[in-house]
């Protein structure tokens, strides 16, 4: 009977630790993003390219949109393919309120679902406010603010029917510090983190979570337009002494858009290396 017993025991003691051992090991090979749906606009390159790679990196299958479909936006989604991720790329103005309306709608008809959303589409138009036109003033605030306001709106409420989802806007620290030169961007940007806590508290009891990102100094094409000794200066004021790499942001976005900051909602991260204290 004891050894019948021992047996059993130990049979048991073996069937748990095979189950729990496997299971153990199925939690280890878990990605933090495993069947997410994210959308990311502006994706085809820049910051936004790095995200949809991070992204895909944790498991999280990605639809991207940029203006066109060209060449550069093929490139990025073939590479976020080669890491085994469903994938698809969209050519949409994320300005247009009817473009965007029409890529959450296909987004949610090739996916299924749409678990996070982050508007990251962006342009610079700097100018001093003497010489800033009206153009420029229009067009930065379209691009960067209302765009935000577009795609928010548009998958809102397939996120509520969810309830879950996290929203991720791409804002900047000239969007809480200010800039000379960059008004009509630090307006949009500043903007963005007002919405962004209004979107957090208006979605938030239903488990839809709203972040901002505020990057510091990183390199993309948007800072290489810049002259050299404007980004030398820069990078002398930065507390980690370096220009941030497109990954930095992503691997926040990552942490924003996981289980992680389950109870982070209405939040400014800043990505900058130390420059907004
Ligand atoms: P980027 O210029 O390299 O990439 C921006 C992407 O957005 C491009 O692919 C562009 O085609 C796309 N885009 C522009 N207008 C669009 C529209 N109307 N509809 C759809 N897509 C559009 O810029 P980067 O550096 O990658 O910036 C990404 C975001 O991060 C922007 O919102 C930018 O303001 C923000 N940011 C960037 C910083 C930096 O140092 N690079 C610092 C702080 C914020």
């Amino acid at each position: 009977m004891f050894i019948l017993k021992g047996c059993s025991v130990q049979v048991i003691a073996t069937a748990v630790f095979f189950i729990f051992g496997r299971t153990n090991k199925k939690l280890m090979l878990m990605k933090l993003l495993d069947g997410k749906v994210t959308l990311i606009t502006g994706g085809a390159r820049g910051i936004g390219k790095a995200l949809a790679i991070r992204f895909a990196e944790e498991g999280s299958l990605i639809a991207i949109s940029d203006l066109r479909d060209d060449e550069q936006m093929q490139a990025t989604v073939d590479e976020i393919a080669a890491l085994g991720v469903k994938v698809k790329g969209y050519a949409s103005n994320a300005a247009s309120y009817e473009d965007s309306e029409l890529l959450a709608e296909t987004v949610i008809k090739d996916f299924g679902r749409i678990d996070v959303l982050i508007n990251n589409a962006g342009i610079t138009r700097d100018n001093l406010l003497m010489r800033m036109s009206e153009e420029d003033w229009d067009a930065v605030l379209s691009v960067n603010l209302k765009s935000v306001f577009n795609l928010t709106k548009a998958v809102q409420r397939t996120m509520l029917k969810q309830k879950s989802g996290s929203i991720i806007n791409m804002s900047s620290v000239v969007g809480v510090n200010g800039n000379a030169g960059q008004s009509n961007y630090a307006a949009s940007k500043a903007g963005m983190i007002g919405f962004t806590k209004s979107i957090a508290q208006e979605l938030g009891s239903r488990s839809v979570r709203c972040n901002a990102i505020a990057p510091g100094f990183i390199e993309t094409e948007m800072t290489h337009k810049l002259p050299d000794d404007v980004r030398q200066q820069w990078v002398s004021t930065i507390p980690l002494r370096r220009s941030g790499k497109p990954e930095d942001v992503a691997n926040v976005a990552v942490f924003l858009a996981s289980e992680l900051s389950q109870y982070v909602t209405g939040q400014v991260i800043s990505v900058c290396g130390g420059m907004s204290t």
